[in-house]
């Protein structure tokens, strides 16, 4: 896994996120494209970054059946992205073909991108939870057992809060990633963001690797800030 902080390229379009990049000249990064990038410029635009030697995080959170799930995933790795996710509650058997479709489309001589699922979004309440999907466990146990099942159906691990780091390290294997958002500097402005953590904190949780988007993408100079998650993070 990248060490660098990832950087979400939260940007509506490829010409807002190349401008972006271009402060940072030809420095090898590591960035997220979600939804929204993905679906204005398509797979050209990802191709292009990993092209420039960027790492990319495909933050595209699949679920659907199994089958349609591997297609996809098979198609993914075919663009030699280093890092995609799915939905931990499409069940296990959609996880497991979720991998046997990277590993289907991952070229001969390449690595297979490393597959993380979503459990649940950090914008669902526990009261939400167990209303809407009539979970009655915890939020955190749904977390876990939902870690736990990414875990056995083979996945490489989880994105989670740092607060649920140490907890999720505890009940899995050693290699097990927690990729987490909600970082903050301690000058920044929560944003939408109800729990944040520093850099330096979620190091300290036990995060795998970090997830910053606005806290650099709309600081007054971008790169200054990314130096200082980096710093902080890199302790
Ligand atoms: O701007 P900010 O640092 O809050 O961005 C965090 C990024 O991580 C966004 O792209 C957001 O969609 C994503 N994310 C998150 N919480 C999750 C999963 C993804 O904030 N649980």
């Amino acid at each position: 896994m990248k060490n660098q902080p990832i950087i979400a390229l939260d940007f509506r379009n490829a010409q807002e996120a190349e401008a972006f990049l271009n402060l940072f000249e030809n420095e090898p990064l590591a960035l997220k494209i979600g939804m929204e990038l993905f679906f204005s410029e398509g797979p050209e635009f990802v191709l292009k970054l990993k092209e420039a030697g960027h790492f990319i995080f495909l933050d595209l959170k699949l679920h659907d059946i199994p089958n349609t799930v591997k297609s996809a995933m098979r198609s993914l790795a075919k663009l030699g992205v280093d890092l995609v996710n799915v939905h931990a509650a499409g069940g296990k058997q959609m996880m497991v073909e979720a991998l046997n479709g990277l590993n289907e489309g991952t070229p001969k001589g390449k690595t297979r991108p490393k597959l993380i699922a979503v459990t649940q979004l950090t914008s669902t309440s526990e009261a939400e939870m167990q209303q809407e999907q009539l979970i009655s466990v915890s939020l955190e146990d749904s977390v876990l057992h939902y870690s736990k099942l990414a875990e056995e159906a083979g996945l490489d691990g989880v994105v989670c809060s740092s607060f649920e780091a140490k907890s999720i390290k505890k009940h899995t294997n050693e290699a097990f990633l927690c990729v987490t958002p909600g970082i903050r500097l301690d000058t920044d402005s929560k944003d939408d963001q109800k729990r944040v953590v520093t850099p330096k904190e979620a190091r300290k949780r036990q995060a795998s690797a970090i997830v910053v988007g606005r806290p650099i993408t709309r600081a007054e100079n971008p790169k200054v800030a990314y130096e200082r998650v980096l710093k902080e993070w890199e302790i």
